[in-house]
C-alpha cells in the first residue's frame, strides 16, 4: 500500500493479539509496520513478527524481486519488528543491514548466522541514488539499539516504537487521517507502558526533531501519523516531563491482612506518612484491588512500602502480585520499606525485603514485625515508620 511515492507500507495487521511483550494487554490488537522505499537502491525499513512472515514476504513480492533489494534498516530488533528478518537474510544473503552497533549484535544474536551488515552513527547518511536517509539516534526507544530513519528531502520519518500504538487499524486505513475514531488514547497508553521508563530518552530523541521538515511519522505499530504531527510531538514533550516536574512526592502502602493487623498497621503508617504536607499517600488494599488498580498504584511513586502477613512461611500472593507489578527500571533507587504482622515467624517482611533489594529499590528502613496484637508502643512504631519514609523522600 502506497503511502507516499513510492513508499509502500508492507506490514501486517493483528487484530487479535491481547497481550504484548507477555504482560501488557492490548485491547485494540496491533500492526506490525514495515516499509519498502522504491529507490534506485530499494530499501526495506524494519520487518514484522515472525508468524506473520508469509504475509510480508507477499506483500514484498509484489513489489520487488528479491534479488534487486539493496538494503535492510533494522531501527530496533526486539522481535516483533526483526522476527522476519532471518528468513529475508536466507532468501536475500547479498543485501546490507544496517542499524546501530546493539541492533546489529542483537540482530547477530537473533538470526546466528553471517550477513552483510553496516554500524550507523549520528547523523550518518545511506545514499540509495535517487534518495536519502539520514539516522538519528534514539536510544532506549524502546531499546538501547533503537534508531530512527529520515528520508531526506520526503519529510518522513521512520521512528519504529515511537510515537507507535497498539492500535489495529481497520483493513486498508494505515492512516492516521483515516481513523474514525481517535486513537490518541492508544498512543498514550503505548508511551505510558513502552516509553514511560525512559522519559528523559524521549526528550533527548524529541529534540532532534527541531528543525526538520515532518511530513509523516511512519511508526512500526498503528497508524501512521500523517496529520497533527505537530500534535503529537508535543504530547510526547508533555508525557515525557510528567511527574519528574511535579514536587508533591507519592508514598504508596500496599498491604493485603488476614485478621487485621496488617491493615491496621498500614493505616497507621499512612498516618504517620501523611504527617508530612509534601507528600501523597496511596493505601491500597492488594487482596481486593484488580489488576488495573495495583498497575495505576504502583505506576509511580517515590516510595513503596509493602505489608504482608506471614501464612506459610511466605508473603501472601497479593502482595507478590503488588512487586510483580513494579518496574524494576524506573523503581531503581527508590525507597522501599515492609512491614507485617505475625503469629509464628514472620518471614514475610524479609523476604519481600530481599526481593525488593534484588530489584534495587533502596530498603532503607528496617522491617517492621509485630506479633499478634499491637500494642501502643506497637502503633507509636508504625507511625514512625511512615513519618520517617516520607521524611527521606522530601
Ligand atoms: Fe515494537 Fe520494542 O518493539
Amino acid at each position: 500500500m502506497e503511502i507516499r511515492p513510492g513508499i509502500h507500507w508492507i506490514g501486517v495487521r493483528d487484530p487479535d493479539l491481547e497481550i504484548f511483550d507477555v504482560i501488557i494487554p492490548t485491547e485494540y490488537g496491533t500492526t506490525y509496520n514495515s516499509y519498502l522505499v522504491e529507490a534506485s537502491e530499494p530499501v526495506v525499513i524494519d520487518g514484522v513478527k515472525k508468524e506473520f512472515e508469509d504475509e510480508w514476504f507477499a506483500k514484498l513480492a509484489e513489489r520487488i524481486d528479491l534479488r534487486d533489494l539493496r538494503h535492510v534498516i533494522v531501527n530496533h530488533t526486539e522481535p516483533d519488528h526483526s522476527g522476519s528478518i532471518k528468513e529475508l537474510l536466507r532468501r536475500a544473503p547479498h543485501v546490507v543491514v544496517h542499524g546501530t552497533r546493539p541492533a546489529l549484535q542483537f540482530l547477530s544474536e537473533q538470526v546466528n548466522m553471517d550477513f552483510n551488515k553496516h554500524v550507523v552513527g549520528e547523523n550518518d547518511v545511506l545514499d540509495l541514488g535517487d534518495r536519502t536517509l539520514r539516522f538519528i539516534m534514539a536510544p532506549f526507544l524502546h531499546w538501547p539499539d533503537t534508531m530512527w530513519s529520515y528520508l531526506e528531502g520526503e519529510g518522513v520519518l521512520f521512528t519504529c516504537d515511537g510515537f507507535g500504538s497498539h492500535f489495529c487499524f481497520p483493513e486498508g486505513k494505515i492512516l492516521a487521517s483515516q481513523q474514525e475514531v481517535d486513537f490518541t488514547g492508544a498512543v498514550e497508553y503505548y508511551f505510558d507502558k513502552i516509553m514511560g521508563p525512559f522519559k528523559p530518552k524521549v526528550r533527548e530523541a524529541v529534540a532532534k526533531l527541531d528543525g526538520l521538515n515532518l511530513e509523516m511519522i511512519a511508526t512500526g505499530h498503528g497508524p501512521i501519523l500523517d496529520s497533527e504531527l505537530e500534535r503529537f510531538i508535543r504530547l510526547y514533550q508533555e508525557w515525557s516531563w510528567e511527574q519528574e516536574r511535579a514536587e508533591q512526592k507519592r508514598i504508596v502502602i500496599a498491604y493485603a491482612s488476614a485478621y487485621g493487623h496488617t491493615k491496621r498497621m498500614a493505616e497507621l503508617i499512612a498516618e504517620g506518612a501523611a504527617r508530612n504536607s509534601r507528600v501523597d499517600v496511596v493505601l491500597l488494599d492488594a487482596a481486593s484491588a484488580g489488576p488495573g488498580e495495583i498497575e495505576e498504584a504502583v505506576s509511580s511513586f517515590d516510595a513503596i512500602i509493602l505489608g504482608s502477613p506471614t501464612i506459610n512461611a511466605d508473603a501472601v500472593y497479593p502482595v507478590w502480585r503488588v512487586v510483580e507489578a513494579i518496574s524494576a527500571i524506573t523503581s531503581k533507587g527508590k525507597a522501599a520499606a515492609v512491614f507485617g504482622n505475625y503469629g509464628w515467624s514472620g518471614e514475610a517482611v524479609a523476604l519481600l525485603e530481599e526481593r525488593l533489594e534484588k530489584m534495587r529499590l533502596v530498603v532503607g528502613y528496617p522491617g517492621l514485625k509485630v506479633r499478634f496484637g499491637l500494642t501502643e508502643e506497637d502503633e507509636e512504631r508504625c507511625r514512625l515508620m511512615g513519618e520517617t519514609v516520607a521524611e527521606s523522600i522530601t
